[in-house]
């Protein structure tokens, strides 16, 4: 899938192959009974961070809950706004399937508009609200891993998280909607063979450039959900990045690598990282890189 998402988009490297529509396997296990989750820093008279120092995922502690007060506090100076249930009913019409926009791990995906009736200081705009079914295979971390990264990263090929929803067994994300949809939509699906060269290029480089954030940031973030279908593109065509909910800090000063368990989308992660569960520093980039450059085969599959 990868081979073929990456040769479709340089447009020359060998055939296509199918498994693009429908839900994605994720190679995470299925959560039984109640999630683990983690317990941010901040409340309870904790200062709390500034963006400088960018809350890491690794800085939770996994032994507790982390209240929805106590998260909001740990995310103070990101901006994010906080929706109640009720008010991301009224954004999306009661999630109403003619705002409906599509489907995937984590759950049904909604159109919506916000302004500052919605929330007092919010600007009037078009936002893509997603909302994690219950029934599905993430949860409570996904959620919450997507919410401390998206919600402290910034950047122009990243997709913006405006905020979240956080209510008894609620837990959704409200993001910038990106008008032109995934960039697999236009290489699999209706548009396909519409992109020219110029604009493949635009969304490769824009892609790498979010990957470079990630990877040279102070603290580097491994994505590990790269793929066509997570790279969303702007009415300009200009890629942004999405779906943190597999991301993971990455190595720090002199550490060469992580130790991970392996995860990802089937057929996406790189080999190498599938083989050793170690993701070295540049890994991501380099391997998708160079399949998109030569058409290289993946050569493996993740197991479940
Ligand atoms: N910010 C957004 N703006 C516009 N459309 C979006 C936005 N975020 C997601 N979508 C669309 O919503 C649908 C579901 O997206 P979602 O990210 O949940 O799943 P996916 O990427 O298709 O699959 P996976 O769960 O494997 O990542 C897709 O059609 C996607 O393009
Ligand atoms: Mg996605």
């Amino acid at each position: 899938m990868a081979r073929a998402g990456w040769d479709s988009l340089f447009g020359c490297f060998g055939s296509s192959s199918s498994s693009h529509g429908g839900r994605k396997k994720k190679t995470k296990t299925k959560k039984k009974g109640k999630p683990k989750v983690a317990a941010a820093a901040g409340g309870s008279g904790k200062p709390a961070r500034s963006l400088q120092s960018r809350l890491s995922f690794t800085d939770l502690s996994l032994s507790g809950m982390v209240s929805p007060e106590d998260l909001s506090l740990s995310l103070v100076g990101s901006n994010l706004h906080v929706f109640s249930i009720a008010e991301l009913r009224a954004v999306t019409r009661d999630f109403s399937m003619t705002n409906f926009i599509g489907e995937g791990g984590f759950g049904p995906v909604y159109k919506g508009y916000v302004d500052d009736k919605a929330k007092p200081g919010l600007r009037a705009q078009p936002v893509a609200v997603k909302l994690l079914d219950l029934e599905g295979g993430q949860g409570h971390t996904e959620w919450l891993t997507e919410v401390i990264f998206l919600g402290q990263l910034r950047h122009p090929h990243l997709v913006k998280l405006i905020g979240y929803c956080y209510e008894d067994e609620h837990r959704l994300l409200v993001y910038e909607f990106m008008t032109r949809g995934s960039l697999e939509k236009h290489l699999f699906k209706k548009y396909a063979a519409s992109l020219p060269w110029s604009t493949r290029l635009k969304i490769a480089i824009g892609a790498a450039k979010g990957l470079a954030f990630l990877h040279e940031a102070e603290k580097p973030v491994i994505y590990r959900d790269f793929k066509t279908s997570n790279i969303l593109l702007d009415s300009d065509f200009k890629a942004k990045l999405s779906d943190f909910g597999l991301a993971k800090d990455g190595p720090e000063d002199d550490e060469t690598h992580v130790s991970t368990r392996v995860m990802g989308t089937q057929g996406y992660a790189a080999p190498e990282y599938i083989m050793t569960g170690t993701s070295p520093d540049g890994e991501e980039r380099r391997v998708r890189l160079r399949r998109g450059a030569t058409g290289a085969a993946v050569g493996a599959a993740v197991g479940g």
